[in-house]
């Protein structure tokens, strides 16, 4: 079955076609597989930007969404065109400007649902109201609960140190992805080329957001294989003097090393990891820039492991 990711935001201009685009060809190209893009912005810019674009092998779909007519009509129509995109590829992409028409079951139809923001003040703000609104979706006891991973996009060196993704303003569980950084290559590559080949920080920036994305459909997919574990069978007295633990050969999986699902966790282990790995081979006196990793990551890695 496809994994399906909703990039969505109801802010305009935030990143969500570049993000859109970009993730596509990486998925397509890096990892060789199977992508789809539904494209449901009227303007069509990721669609176009693939398109356009030298070919990375991705299905590419400008659909139109019945957005405004509200009701059930945009839920059974996304349905309708997911499901045919989802028939032919493993990874389905769905670039949308979100409106407050559309109802929130919609995003029970994805696995991952990716909000990118800004990390200025305004944009947060409008971030945290969208999240809240659709609070019940992400903190929803349901199994088919999509991941929700925000992602700051845009984000300039001197916002690097910034700590704003606080559960006081975001009272929400999501996962925090690595930022997308500020860069011209972002702007210069459209219709021309992808983030994941440029040569600056924009590049470098894009195939770490790339790397955790991927990480995170991977303990979805370990996620959704566990087996469900049976409902105890009540016991009389006379069985619990008798019960045997049975002895189950243990692999490690990739759950093993997550925490519960609580915010930020997974992405901030994942990073947790990588830093430390690179801790290990980097002397101290290298200044972070040399590093390339940026400072506010290793803050949150760090501090939010420390609070699981
Ligand atoms: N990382 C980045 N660095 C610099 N500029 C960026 C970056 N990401 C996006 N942009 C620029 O920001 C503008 C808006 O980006 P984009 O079209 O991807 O956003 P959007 O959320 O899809 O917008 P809309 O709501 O209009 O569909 C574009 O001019 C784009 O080139
Ligand atoms: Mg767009």
């Amino acid at each position: 079955m496809a994994f399906k990711i909703l990039v969505t935001s109801q802010k305009g201009g935030v990143g969500k076609s570049t993000l859109s685009a970009n993730l596509v060809a990486y998925l397509s190209r890096t990892m060789n597989l199977g992508v789809t893009l539904i494209d449901w912005d009227p303007h069509g810019s990721s669609s176009t930007w693939l398109n356009q674009a030298p070919d990375v092998g991705a299905v590419i779909k400008h659909l139109a969404l019945p957005v405004d007519q509200g009701g059930n009509r945009p839920i059974f129509e996304a349905r309708l065109q997911m499901r045919r995109a989802a028939s032919e590829c493993d990874i389905l992409v769905c670039d949308l400007t979100w409106s407050d028409s559309l109802a929130g079951e919609l995003m029970f139809e994805f696995d991952m649902v990716l909000v990118p923001t800004s990390v200025s003040e305004i944009e947060l703000a409008a971030t945290s109201g969208f999240l809240n609104r659709n609070r019940w979706v992400f903190d929803s006891a349901s199994e088919r609960r999509p991941m929700l991973v925000v992602c700051p996009t845009r984000v300039l060196n001197e916002q690097l140190n910034s700590d704003v993704f606080t559960r006081q303003r975001f009272p929400v569980s999501f996962m925090l992805a690595p930022p997308i950084l500020e860069s011209q290559s972002a702007r210069d590559l459209f219709e021309r080329g992808y983030l994941m080949d440029a040569q600056d920080i924009g590049g470098e920036s894009f195939r770490e957001f790339g790397e955790a994305i991927c990480a995170a459909r991977e303990i979805r997919m370990a996620q959704a294989n566990q087996p469900r574990k049976p409902a105890p069978a009540k016991l009389t007295e006379q069985d619990t003097s008798r019960v045997r633990v049975p002895l189950v050969a243990t692999r490690p999986s990739v759950l093993e090393s997550i925490p519960n699902a609580s915010q930020y966790s997974v992405l901030g282990r994942y990073r947790q990891r990588k830093t430390a790995e690179n801790d290990e081979a980097i002397v101290n006196s290298r200044s972070l820039s040399q590093i390339g990793i940026p400072e506010f990551l290793k803050r949150l890695a760090r501090g939010n492991a420390a609070k699981l």
